[in-house]
């Protein structure tokens, strides 16, 4: 049975997003990292052999299309298989969710943009899934797209919330949004430390754990440092030539090749490394080639990490 929308208001924040009652699809807006990475996984989705299917992916980029392809059509050429890293983020992303704590129904996706989890993921059924991106544009674009569709929600309760990770503002938005700290949540931070800088990171991290109860879990993908030097790859090269995206500039901040004993251990929770994608190798069945840098051809990290918030009291 599809769960009811309790509450799906997205707040709208115009000074965190002063386009946000524009109706066109411009090119600052279609060319953010947002559709970017929806648009590859619409193209995942559409692979006989996919790794994971978004069946919203489509819709939700198809107005961006036409922005993407000439956008990215340097680094198609280059490709062959464009949507290989996207869709298998997006996949051990989706198993860890899967797989997560079972006494969690809680879940916090952490910049989600254009995540259709909410929609599509049989895991998060009868979920409260709360959602936060500092883009008001981005969330009532995924809003408009799915009402059009008439998509069912497979959440029971789904809060799109409008607010800068980079403060203490998200957390009395979450909680004034139904939030429970009292029982254990699942954090959801895809594509997004790269974002963030250190120190963010850290103050995002350390928010983290004290809103979240034991048994808590989060998911996060960490890039390698060689991404901080965004001349070396090519897509980022591509995507930054369209100047003033909703991301701040430089567009990426953060980077770690040891992601293990980085940012993520400022908290004390046990960390998980579920796929390190630095070398060549087999993943659901998907042979994957890691992505070399421009000039030096040194292959991109990329590790993707659960954590878990011990149930006993860590001395
Ligand atoms: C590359 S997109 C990834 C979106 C989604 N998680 C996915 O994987 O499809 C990064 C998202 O993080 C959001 N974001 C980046 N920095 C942020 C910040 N400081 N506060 C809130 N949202 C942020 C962006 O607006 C964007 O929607």
């Amino acid at each position: 049975m599809t769960g009811s929308v309790t509450s799906a208001a997205v707040t709208q924040t115009p000074a965190l997003d002063q386009s946000a009652d524009s109706h066109v699809m411009d090119e600052k807006f279609a060319g953010s990292m947002c559709f970017v990475v929806t648009f590859m996984r619409a193209l995942e989705s559409d692979r006989a052999d996919r790794v994971v299917n978004d069946p919203f992916a489509e819709s939700l980029v198809r107005k961006a299309r036409p922005t993407l392809l000439r956008l990215l059509a340097s680094w198609f050429e280059a490709q062959q298989h464009p949507s290989n890293f996207i869709g298998l983020r997006t996949r051990y992303h989706d198993e860890a969710l899967n797989q997560r704590n079972p006494e969690i129904r809680q879940v916090v996706f952490l910049g989600s943009g254009l995540d259709a989890r909410a929609f599509r993921l049989e895991s998060l059924r009868d979920c409260h899934v709360l959602e936060i991106d500092q883009s008001a544009r981005i969330l009532s674009h995924k809003k408009d797209v799915m009402a059009e569709l008439d998509a069912p929600l497979l959440a029971s309760k789904h809060d799109c919330i409008v607010a800068e990770l980079m403060g203490a503002d998200w957390e009395k938005k979450l909680l004034a949004s139904g939030f429970d700290p009292s029982i254990p949540t699942f954090w959801g931070m895809e594509g997004l430390l790269m974002y963030l800088s250190r120190e963010s990171n850290t103050a995002l991290l350390k928010a983290i754990d004290a809103l979240s109860a034991p048994g808590s879990q989060f998911w996060a993908d960490m890039s390698g440092e060689v991404m901080l030097k965004q001349a070396e790859l090519n897509m980022l090269k591509a995507v930054d030539s369209l100047k003033d995206t909703e991301m701040a500039k430089p567009m990426i901040k953060y980077g770690e090749d040891d992601a293990m004993h980085g940012v993520l251990s400022e908290i004390s929770w046990q960390l998980e490394e579920q796929a390190a994608m630095l070398t060549a190798g087999t993943h659901f069945g998907r042979e994957w080639t890691p992505a070399l840098t421009g000039a030096s051809k040194q292959p991109v990290s990329y590790t993707f990490v659960v954590g878990s918030k011990p149930v006993a009291v860590v001395a």
